[in-house]
């Protein structure tokens, strides 16, 4: 009991400014069960269900209210006025967006309750966490009509511990999920990208000891590629506890204690470490071990720096054959990791060993799928176009999302580049954002790469990359639409491009619609042949550019937008795909591919 008004304190003192906490990090590995399945949901615009007619918060005012959807109350007699029954409201699949399983919530953007019931015994001794992979955007979480807190950003995981409030049987968790769109959120109110709404990634129950490890990160020693450092962060010590660190293959069988609940490590690698690469994407098994519990992981290891204009994949140059791509598949969010495979598979069918994840952190799945492939990986946080560049909390939300997705894929070997932006314009505080939001990723992951999809201009034909923001990044990328927003056509080719930077540049974007099965002349917007022509031309240019190492056209599937409305050819598509949204081949796809395969030949 005492516990339990420890930890209702604990939630009503922060209640003001509820985050999640930091969560558990490879949840494959862990004791898990999933609350994936049919969910049932209530829509609710007003907020009916979570404050009164004068918009006072339930859970702030009155939190037993019987009219606060969170409390799933049911009428005890037959006068008791009610006006909401989950159990005879209808279900929806979880994980997955709203919009696309209900056809009258398309383009909700609002509330909308979820609930689960669930039953769960829990040992002695041990913790049982809440985590749930993404909600998009905002999350009220509830256990048993307890408010357990809130979390900001739709792409990146977060948890609660429900030790003290979870039960043997009939636990209810409801969650008020929000995906309206604001200025100050990030990304802010205008995307090229559907508002996919609600539990778009797994809900899992997880249980852990007492003392227990929440993260780890091996890495190698990005300036000495047989040096390996690691760390390992223990939760509830109160004393220095020890920990083995193994990796079998490798021979190596490492023991440290913690400080402070850290244990740090740092040894060598034998000579014969095989290391990741596209063409070999070795990973060991790694086990990370303490009294208490043991995870498992596979890791890969290399390097990846840059040398003037030359970007290096364990010391040597590497050229990124690469697409863009959303988490949409055939029109809805990706939900799991057989779509996420099914995207994968096209890229590697185009011949990429790279993929940028635009505009927001994927989910881990999609990482992992993509590191057993050999797909190098771009990822990114979605501070796209006009943010509130001004507003603390917008960059509070950035440095979260950035500090999440690092900790949550800081040992995938297969990304090496973390993205801060795409195409911001360059307004007032948009360099203060960016360069504290460059050092802050620097100070979370000094082993990768720092870039950001910049725009540029042409002057007298000539395309400057001049962004002042390019002094702070590692590598420079920027988005190009020659042939689709401007440009001649004809005259792409020629075109010479110029950086004022003596780093790796990166074409982060180029391409055009095109609507699957629409054929005429290569002048004939729309038509798969304009979309081959301006394929043609811009890898022309583009094999001109001094320093480019690598590119990832826009896009590899169709994908939702409310932006692209032009009837019987988007129809709430942006059609840039090199496949349409049901994966049927464009011949701009065929055109890329060859591409490749002429540069895997010529650039070794
Ligand atoms: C922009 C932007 C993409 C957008 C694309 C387009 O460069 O980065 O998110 O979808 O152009 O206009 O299709």
């Amino acid at each position: 009991m005492l516990k339990r008004i420890i930890y209702i304190a604990a939630i009503l003192w922060s209640t003001g400014t509820l985050m999640a906490q930091d969560v558990l990090l490879n949840t494959m590995h862990r004791n898990t069960v999933s609350l994936n399945g049919a969910w049932k949901y209530i829509v609710d615009p007003y907020e009916t269900g979570y404050a009164n007619f004068h918009g006072e918060i339930y859970d702030q005012k009155n939190s037993g209210a019987t009219a606060a959807y969170y409390n799933n109350y049911k009428a005890k007699n037959k006068t008791e006025l009610v006006e909401y029954d989950f159990d005879q409201s209808p279900s929806m699949q979880i994980p997955g967006d709203w919009n696309t399983q209900k056809e009258n919530l398309l383009y909700y953007e609002g509330i909308i309750w979820l609930k689960k019931n669930f039953d769960y015994l829990l040992p002695k001794n041990k913790k049982l966490f809440l985590y749930f992979a993404a909600v998009n955007y905002k999350a009220e979480v509830y256990l048993n009509g307890q408010k357990l807190g809130m979390h900001e950003g739709g792409f990146t995981p977060f948890q609660f511990d429900i030790t003290a409030v979870v039960r043997k049987k009939n636990n209810y968790l409801v969650v008020k999920a929000d995906n309206k769109r604001n200025k100050e959120g990030l990304p802010a109110l205008n995307t090229d990208w559907w508002n996919y709404g609600g539990i778009t990634r797994e809900v899992l129950l997880i249980q852990e000891p007492e003392i227990y490890i929440q993260k780890y990160a091996i890495q190698l020693n990005r300036n000495n590629s047989k040096n390996i450092t690691a760390t390992v962060q223990l939760k509830n010590t109160y004393n220095p506890e020890w920990v083995n660190l193994t990796i079998p293959e490798l021979h190596i069988s490492e023991k440290a204690q913690t400080i402070n609940g850290v244990a740090n490590f740092n040894f060598n690698a034998p000579d014969d470490i095989k290391y990741w690469s596209p063409q070999q994407p070795k990973r060991y098994e790694v086990q990370v071990k303490t009294q208490f519990q043991t995870l498992e992981d596979q890791i890969g290891f290399r390097t990846i720096t840059t040398n003037g204009t030359n970007l290096l994949l364990n010391g040597k140059s590497i050229y990124l054959r690469g697409i863009s791509i959303h988490e949409d598949i055939n029109g809805h969010r990706v939900t799991n990791q057989q779509e996420a495979l099914q995207l994968l598979q096209i890229a590697k069918d185009l011949g990429c060993n790279y993929i940028r994840l635009a505009h927001y952190p994927h989910s881990e799945q999609m990482v992992l799928s993509a590191e057993a492939l050999g797909l190098l990986i771009w990822e990114e946080i979605p501070v796209y176009w006009s943010v509130d560049f001004q507003h603390k909390h917008t960059y509070d939300l950035a440095a979260a999302q950035m500090t999440a997705v690092v900790e949550r894929d800081k040992n995938r070997a297969a990304v090496i580049i973390w993205s801060v932006a795409n195409e911001t314009p360059l307004v007032e505080n948009r360099n203060n954002f960016l360069k504290q939001l460059i050092q802050l990723t620097h100070n979370l992951d000094d082993t990768r790469l720092i870039s950001a999809a910049l725009l540029t201009r042409m002057e007298n034909g000539i395309g400057r990359i001049d962004d002042s923001i390019g002094n702070y990044l590692d590598v420079i990328a920027f988005n190009e639409y020659q042939g689709w927003y401007g440009g001649d056509l004809a005259k792409t080719p020629g075109i010479i491009w110029q950086s004022l930077f003596n780093k790796p540049i990166l074409v982060s974007e180029f391409g055009g619609d095109a609507k699957f099965g629409l054929h005429g002349e290569k002048m004939e917007r729309w038509t798969e042949e304009y979309q081959d022509y301006l394929y043609r031309q811009n890898l022309q240019m583009i094999e001109n550019i001094t320093g480019c190492s690598g590119i990832s056209p826009w896009i590899l599937m169709d994908f939702r937008s409310p932006r692209r409305v032009l009837p019987k050819i988007q129809d709430g598509f942006n059609r840039k795909g090199l496949v349409s949204e049901k994966g049927e081949k464009k011949k701009a796809f065929f055109t890329l591919q060859q591409f490749y395969q002429k540069i895997k030949d010529t650039k070794k």
